[in-house]
């Protein structure tokens, strides 16, 4: 099986418009798929940094003089750039979230399809996982995440009986979190499940914040000129980069000097968010809700 089928890729890097001496970023190189694509149209003093949090991705490596595998999250890109001597980039590109190897990785507990520890961190080197968030987290905050993330219907409810469970028996495996859950999933199980799982995994991943920082980051680091191209899987994410594309900030709060002139730190290349083709979705249904944004740096 492949590690990921790169997703809208010909569209992403169309709109990365890549120049051939630039310095390019590939925040979430996965299988390397889309990094493959960046260096072919790459001439040969140009560069190419991917990043990936998960030591899993380091299989993948490219064996190429103008490419440079970080181990570490796209949330200290400034820094990881530094340490590597980089200072300005000329585009940067994100596809957010999981990849095929890491959801069909039964022991990984991405998914609800396979039985193990509930873990869902990407990076297995610290942090928190899925498990201990079910059984640390108080339940408004379990409520939270549950309706923020997995727009769940009954998030009270499960994060309610989440907390009395875990009184009688910590969680511990997918199982535990599938027994309770399925018994409120009612009709749509799959999407329930799903859902719950998407929220514990964003939480465990502290997806919405780090995507903020590389948002800023990428904001910081790109050239007059440079690319930003971001496609995302949540419609929380989605809108964080429009807001992000139109005003510099997440909320999307417009900046204005004290002439009035409004702040624009970006000239948006996608008037409307870009979806796969049919072609690309029956070719790969794992690509259904992936929404793509870009935009030019502006001075
Ligand atoms: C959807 S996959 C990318 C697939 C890739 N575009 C390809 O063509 O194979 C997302 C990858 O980004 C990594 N990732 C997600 N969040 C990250 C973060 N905050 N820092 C570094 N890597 C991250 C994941 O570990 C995963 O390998």
């Amino acid at each position: 099986m492949s590690y990921h089928d790169p997703v809208l890729l010909k569209e992403s890097i169309e709109y990365l418009a890549v120049k051939r001496d630039g310095i390019y970023v590939d925040a979430t190189f996965g299988g390397g798929g889309h990094s493959k694509a960046i260096l072919a149209q790459l001439g040969p003093k140009g560069r190419l940094l991917g990043f990936d949090q998960d030591e899993d991705a380091s299989a993948n490596l490219l064996d190429d003089p103008r490419f440079t595998f970080v181990a570490g999250n796209f949330r200290h890109l400034q820094r990881y750039l530094r340490l590597h001597g980089v200072e300005k980039i000329d585009g940067l590109l994100a596809d957010l979230g999981v990849s095929s190897h890491q959801f069909d990785t039964a022991e990984r507990g991405f998914s609800y399809r396979f039985e193990s520890e509930l873990d869902m961190r990407m990076d297995r080197g610290g942090g928190k996982t899925a498990a201990d968030i079910l059984n640390t987290y108080d339940a408004n905050s379990l409520q939270q995440i549950f309706s923020e993330y997995g727009e769940v219907r009954n998030a009270r409810t499960l994060a309610q009986r989440i907390a009395e469970v875990r009184g009688k028996k910590p969680f511990k495996t997918v199982g535990d979190l599938l027994a309770l859950a399925e018994a409120l999933a009612k009709g749509q199980k799959m999407r329930y499940l799903s859902q719950v799982f998407q929220a514990l995994r964003m939480e465990v991943n502290e997806e919405a914040e780090v995507l903020e920082a590389l948002l800023q980051g990428a904001q910081e680091a790109l050239n007059p000129e440079g690319r930003l191209v971001v496609i995302s899987y949540h419609s929380i994410e989605d809108r964080m980069v429009k807001n992000f594309l139109k005003t510099g900030n997440i909320q999307g709060e417009v900046q204005s000097d004290f002439y009035g002139n409004i702040y624009r730190p970006f000239e948006i290349l996608t008037k409307k968010a870009e979806a796969p083709s049919q072609e690309e979705l029956n070719r790969n249904p794992r690509a259904r809700s992936a929404k793509m944004r870009a935009g030019i740096r502006l001075k």
